[in-house]
């Protein structure tokens, strides 16, 4: 099969993990599997580009990084793939089919995804905090080059990285139904924190730990002030609503105020404490038919409550929906592996022409009406 020319921009936990999926595992080196990476149904899309021909077989042909220098947690082999420092070299590289963004945060990467796009590129990204503050700018933006150019946009890996949240709320799995709520641990970093205090570590200790595991962000003000799970909630509340709901007006409180005396109130009542991204449809008279709220909050959690599951730094979401009732979908939600694997599993729904055109739901009426209400059980 031709090659789907990769150009990887970051090189840190899950960019090493997609490099060695990619080239080791499924064959992209040239290892003896490359009939791996053509698994799939193959389709032929109405697309005028590169895209066309189905079962791509995908190569990481350059790597973006911001020190050549640094040691790597992984082999990067020249023979295959260029190392460059300016991300340029590989925007305006003409044989780049499909752009990785794994570098995270809003100013380089955003430069980067939005040019990539623009330049005719499908890109596949992690990145919650750009598509949450920028959503209904790259909406437009991948409809625009979507229909020039067959452009694709992968994002699985944004929330909750190795459960496929995205793909179950996108792909038409609630299509016959209603969602009247979404919650979601949706950070793994304050959930193991949180478990940790539940045992009676301090704050500061366990705080280092959570660090330690590599699942914190590069400043981890994000993950214990709410602000990762506020972008990810935004996003499921696009997916199960169709309302933008702006990142800077979601309600949000993280885990700093958190401390061991309140998980002995909460064991006296039953319950756990957990960061919890809730967006639900207020309800009148039992009908979820009201305002959208979404909210970022620590919640009192009933120790039999589905959410109470999600222990360590695993991540869980809950979808009540009218037809389905209460799901629960629990998994790993960071780390090099599970996140990577959403990547690659974009990637490959790139290769094999499946990944789909409109990757977000089109706008609803639903009116927002934040508020923190019903923060508490
Ligand atoms: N810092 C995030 C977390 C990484 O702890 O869940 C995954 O988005």
């Amino acid at each position: 099969a031709r090659p789907l020319r990769i150009g990887l921009i970051g090189a840190g936990t899950v960019g090493g993990g997609v490099y060695e999926i990619i080239m080791n595992r499924l064959g992209g080196g040239g290892g003896s599997s490359s009939s791996n990476t053509t698994a799939g149904q193959s389709s032929s899309s109405p697309s005028n580009n590169h895209h066309r021909s189905a079962n791509l077989h995908p190569v990481i042909t350059k790597i973006c990084v911001r020190d050549a220098s640094k040691p790597r947690t992984f082999h990067i082999d020249p023979t295959h793939t260029q190392i460059v420092t300016d991300v340029a070299s590989i925007i305006n590289d003409t044989d780049i089919d499909l752009v990785v963004e794994v570098a995270g945060g809003t100013t380089f990467a955003k430069d980067a995804v939005y040019a990539s796009l623009k330049m005719g590129k499908s890109v596949v990204t992690a990145n919650k905090a750009l598509i949450a503050e920028n959503l209904d700018e790259l909406i437009g933006l991948i409809h625009d080059v979507n229909t020039k150019n067959g452009v694709k946009f992968g994002y699985e890996a944004s929330v909750c990285g190795g459960i496929p949240i995205i793909h179950t709320l996108s792909g038409g799995c609630y299509k016959g139904d209603i969602i009247n709520e979404i919650m979601g641990i949706c950070n793994g970093t304050t959930n193991y924190m949180l478990g940790k205090m539940e045992e009676g570590v301090d704050y500061n200790e366990v705080l280092k730990e959570a660090q330690a595991l590599g699942f914190a962000e590069a400043d981890p003000t994000a993950d214990v002030e709410g602000h990762d799970v506020r972008a990810k909630i935004s996003i499921l509340a696009k997916l199960s609503f169709g309302t933008t709901v702006p990142v800077h007006t979601i309600p949000c409180m993280g885990i700093t105020n958190v401390s061991v005396i309140d998980f002995a109130y909460a064991k006296s009542m039953g319950c756990t404490i957990k960061l919890i991204g809730t967006a639900t449809r207020k309800s009148q008279f039992g009908e979820h038919d009201g305002a959208l709220s979404v909210y970022v909050s620590p919640k009192l959690v009933p120790n039999d409550h589905p959410l109470a599951s999600a222990t360590g730094c695993g991540n869980a979401v809950v979808v009540n929906s009218a037809n389905l009732g209460t799901a629960l979908y629990t998994g790993p939600g960071a780390g090099r592996y599970p996140t990577a694997n959403s990547i690659v599993a974009d990637i490959m729904r790139v290769a094999d022409s499946t990944c789909p055109s409109a990757p977000f739901p089109l706008s609803s009426s639903i009116e927002i009406d934040n508020d923190y209400e019903s923060a508490f059980y």
